[in-house]
């Protein structure tokens, strides 16, 4: 979480840093800051508590302007969104200003022993490491930096001025993403190579414990023993980042709409000759029967969502024990995982810290790794063996839809490979299969054209509510985790999901007359099941919006408030349902004047622990 931008050069950096900024802000929005040298070679530096809108304000106030910068947007760890806590700190003498990525853990240590006695004008982390810092300067930056990197825990992305250095940029990087670039007459560092794609075509990653010098002639590499180190280069992919809405009020919309070329794009590459084909993923007809025992889906929030449908359709297509867990336990929890396994791991940036944590651990255990990933050269990517891309293209809203539309369609690719090799489904099933994962673009564009206008209907009754309830069973469960995320993420409407038969076991006793439950009954096979707990919860006065396939319409024929999406095989019905409550989610949040891509308390990529 929270983003990073630095700029050498000979103009005013401050712009830069600003429009920087800006494509950083999905990082975290707190609080946002910026420091520049002036022409007395003083550091000056404005902050705001906030979105970057009052940064632009408070730059322009105190006329910020200066060839050398750094800043910073923040999402809250140690300390509440204030103007002390926002970035950049400063040393008590102001020599060094810093900007601060990931999270020191032993920052109260730190403060017992290699700094006791001195005052704190903030309640962060990071103002430890910069009065370390003032602490520890001989004269030489790079070989104080790596002194002091070598008493900090954690994760860290730095970004470092120095009045002595009053050219450069020093940026040093611990688990914690941070590239650096340099042109014919500037430079830059960033968290995200995206945000500085409109300026460069090449970059440097920083990688764990790197310390990069920069200037605007040179830009240099040392290694945490101080000396100097060599680095190949990175072709930047065409950056999308600073794409504009497209005329929606907001990403989400967009992003939404955006679903079936996202799918397609995902899909389409992993389909030749009517069969699944992972293109360079190591996963051989021989592994599958001989040595594959259990697949382990790991992952965080949505992306976990789509885990589950992985593991339900790797267990139920393919008869390979599966499980789906969430990336911050399985860490702690020793798994039982070896080289029998294959531990799957998904994440829309690559960069979430448990995940990416998750996966270190099943590599030590020597499980073969495959992760399905939409940011390529993202950490997740970097670190294993075998990569599947999802192709959603660049998601700025906090809440996924494209991404997680995408991660589904790789994993029915994975579990047809599977199953496939496990000779539990033939030539002719695979082949329909394929047919079926071909149309799902267009069918999800049906979906969005059926369903658009109903949404944003139901929505006025959703919005009144204080709690909502999404239940279904089997794949309908799964889609059902999913669309309370949604809802609850950006309405701030609390929001619950159910497996339908568990109702009875206490969470009957929430609903009262008017309460809204969603009912996700598109499972046809046990669609009676699951229409018994509707009943039950109608009983007790629901309100109940239905959603299904139009195979089952006349099942439903009852309801006044339904989706109906168009029919596909059971094994992707997630796929659709999932699309008409992303929409409702939407409204919700829109009728009650939320901020829809920007949820308060969120950052769409969680670097921290
Ligand atoms: C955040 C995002 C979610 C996402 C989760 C995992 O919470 O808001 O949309 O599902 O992180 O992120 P990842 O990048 O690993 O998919």
């Amino acid at each position: 979480m929270c983003g990073i931008i630095g700029r050498v050069g000979r103009d005013n950096a401050v712009p830069y840093i600003l429009k920087g900024l800006e494509c950083l802000e999905y990082r975290g929005y707190d609080s946002a800051g910026v420091a520049v040298f002036d022409e007395k070679g003083i550091i000056a530096s404005s902050k705001t508590v906030g979105r970057l809108a009052g940064l632009r304000e408070a730059a322009e106030k105190d006329k910020l302007n200066g060839f050398v910068g750094i800043g910073h947007t923040r999402w809250a760890t140690h300390g509440g969104p204030s103007e002390d806590n926002a970035h950049p700190h400063f040393s008590h003498d102001r020599k060094f200003a810093i900007v601060h990525n990931g999270i020191i853990e032993n920052s109260n240590e730190l403060a017992d022993t290699e700094l006791e006695g001195v005052g704190y004008n903030s309640e962060t982390d990071t103002e430890k490491v910069v009065h370390l810092l003032s602490k520890y300067y001989n004269g030489n930056v790079v070989e104080t930096i790596s002194k002091v990197i070598s008493l900090l825990k954690g994760s860290y992305a730095l970004g470092i001025l120095c009045t002595d250095y009053p050219d450069t940029i020093f940026s040093t990087a611990m688990s914690s993403p941070m590239v650096a670039a340099k042109t014919a007459d500037c430079g830059f560092i960033c968290s995200d190579a995206g945000a500085i794609s409109a300026y460069a075509s090449e970059y440097y990653p920083v990688k764990n414990g790197e310390i990069c010098v920069l200037n605007d002639k040179k830009i240099e590499f040392y290694g945490n023993d101080g000396q100097p180190i060599e680095k190949a280069a990175v072709k930047i992919e065409v950056g999308e980042l600073t794409a504009d809405k497209q005329g929606y009020e907001h990403y989400m919309m967009l992003e939404m709409l955006q679903q079936p070329n996202a799918v397609r794009d995902t899909i389409l590459p992993l389909i030749k000759d009517n069969a699944i084909c992972l293109g360079g993923v190591d996963i051989t007809d021989d592994y599958i029967k001989n040595e594959l025992r259990e697949v382990v889906i790991v992952a965080c929030g949505s992306a976990y969502h789509a885990g589950v449908v992985g593991k339900s359709l790797i267990e139920s297509m393919g008869s390979i024990r599966a499980s789906a867990e969430i990336a911050s336990e399985f860490r702690y929890v020793d798994p039982l995982i070896d080289e029998h396994t294959l531990a799957v791991f998904i994440s829309q940036s690559g960069e979430t810290a448990d995940t990416l944590a998750a996966l270190r651990l099943a590599k030590q255990k020597g499980a073969k790794v495959l992760s399905i990933v939409n940011v390529s050269g993202s950490a997740i990517a970097n670190e294993s063996d075998n990569v599947i891309y999802t192709k959603a293209g660049r998601e700025v809203a906090v809440a996924t839809t494209k991404a997680y539309s995408a991660q589904l369609v790789a994993l029915y690719a994975l579990a047809i490979r599977l199953a496939k090799g496990n000779g539990k489904i033939s030539s002719e099933e695979e082949k329909r299969m394929t047919h079926e994962l071909a149309a799902l673009p267009h069918k999800i564009q049906m979906t969005l054209d059926r369903n658009i206008e109903k949404a944003e209907i139901y929505a006025e009754q959703f919005a009144n509510a204080t709690d909502i309830y999404f239940i279904g069973r089997r794949l309908d469960y799964a889609t059902a985790l999913e669309a309370s995320l949604k809802m609850k993420e950006i309405s701030y409407i609390h929001s619950e999901s159910y497996a339908a038969g568990e109702l009875k076991h206490g969470t009957l006793s929430l609903i009262d007359p008017g309460v809204p439950v969603v009912a996700l009954a598109a499972d046809g096979e046990i669609f009676g099941k699951t229409y018994s707990n509707i009943c039950e919860v109608m009983a007790r006065g629901a309100e109940m919006l239905v959603v299904t396939t139009d195979k089952n319409k006349e099942l439903i024929a009852e309801f006044e408030n339904t989706f109906i999406v168009p029919d596909t095989l059971p094994q992707f019905t997630v796929s659709l349902q999932i699309v008409p409550l992303q929409l409702l989610s939407y409204y919700t949040a829109k009728k009650k004047g939320c901020d829809i891509d920007k949820p308060k308390n969120l950052a769409k990529s969680v670097t921290v622990e």
